[in-house]
């Protein structure tokens, strides 16, 4: 087996589009996460011409991670395993949070340099940029300050900065994409992601005929997860990388009432609206402020990667995929 690239937290959101876009190409995937990929992801990724491998095991074991590299030669690995926590979450088990989001990130950096890995990309969040002055420019790598407000974000931005240090130091190929509010397909909840997006419940909402009652419409880099797993490959795949820094993002801001719309246009039944005075809200924005898009232009340069899916593709790709695999 050659080549074969690592994905840890392949059974979560990101993980699972990942991997499936690299089975789709014909490549071998090392599946690591605490849970096992899901049946129906599994089903349909036995089907793709690539080969899965799945191992599971905690990112912040040296074993469990010494054992993972000994199923298979690995050449890149994808760090995708986190605690994406809301607030209740931050003020009972911020240890945990930590340990994960930091010390797991670590420990799959020193794996990597242990095993002579030749590039590791690792997600990091629009939530490092924190919530900016009213009106302020699209989110760039070099000129916006991050400020991150949870312990999500902040453990998000200290493993950005502390990998991209010490794979410096130790001269790992390393890149950190920084994602926009991703969305679509494998969406689900894992019982380690506090924050589900609006357009999962909306999208949800269309496919049952029921209506959509929001919190609030949230604008934002909204972005979709086939772009954002065509992104993740770029980076993998570039055989040199200009920065260890890039955003990836749909690179334009929409708000969670223009995609209700673009739903619309597919299922015309389909109503939302924004909760009343005193109505329990059934789609919930967790971010409780507007944001600009994220300047893309870097990650273009340096992959010729593009975003393919606007909100009425992405709209029409989540209802097939969520009218086939609903949502757990
Ligand atoms: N979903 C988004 O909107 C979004 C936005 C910005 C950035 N990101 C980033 O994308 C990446 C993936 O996030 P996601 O949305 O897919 O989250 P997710 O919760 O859907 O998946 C995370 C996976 O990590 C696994 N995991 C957690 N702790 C683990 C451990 N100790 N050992 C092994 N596996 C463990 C979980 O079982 C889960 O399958 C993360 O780096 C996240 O910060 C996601």
């Amino acid at each position: 087996m050659a080549d074969a690239t690592l994905v840890t937290g392949a059974s979560g959101f990101v993980g699972l589009a990942v991997t499936e876009a690299l089975l789709a190409r014909g490549d071998t995937v090392v599946a690591f996460d605490r849970s096992p990929v899901p049946d129906d992801a599994a089903r349909r990724f036995a089907r793709l011409p690539g080969r899965l491998v799945s191992v599971q095991g905690d990112v912040r074991s040296d074993a469990d991670l010494a054992a993972v590299f000994a199923a298979a030669p690995v050449s890149r690995v994808l760090h995708a395993a986190v605690i994406t926590a809301g607030p209740e979450r931050e003020k009972t088990d911020a240890e945990t949070i930590v340990a994960v989001n930091v010390l797991g990130a670590l420990a799959v950096l020193r794996a990597c340099l242990a095993h002579r890995v030749a590039r590791l990309v690792s997600p990091s969040s629009v939530a490092v940029y924190g919530q900016q002055p009213e009106g302020s420019p699209p989110f760039d790598e070099e000129t916006t300050c991050p400020k991150p407000i949870m312990l999500y974000g902040i453990t998000k931005l200290a493993a950005e900065q502390s990998l991209a240090r010490l794979a410096r130091v130790h001269g790992l190929s390393f890149a950190a994409a920084r994602l926009g509010s991703v969305f679509g397909p494998w969406e689900r909840d894992t019982g380690l992601r506090d924050t589900l997006s609006p357009h999962l419940a909306a999208t949800v909402a269309a496919l049952r005929g029921g209506d959509a009652v929001l919190n609030r419409p949230t604008r934002g880099d909204h972005v979709y997860v086939r772009d954002v797993a065509s992104g993740l490959l770029g980076l993998l795949d570039a055989p040199a990388l200009s920065h260890d820094l890039f955003n990836l993002g749909s690179g334009v801001a929409t708000d969670v009432a223009m995609f209700c719309a673009a739903l619309a246009r597919h299922r015309p039944a389909f109503r939302w609206r924004i909760a009343a005075e005193g109505e329990a809200p059934s789609v919930v924005t967790h971010v409780p402020f507007d944001r600009p898009a994220m300047r893309v232009d870097r990650l273009v340069a340096a992959t010729g990667w593009r975003p393919r899916y606007g909100l009425h593709e992405a709209a029409a790709d989540a209802l097939a995929f969520f009218e086939a695999h609903p949502a757990s």
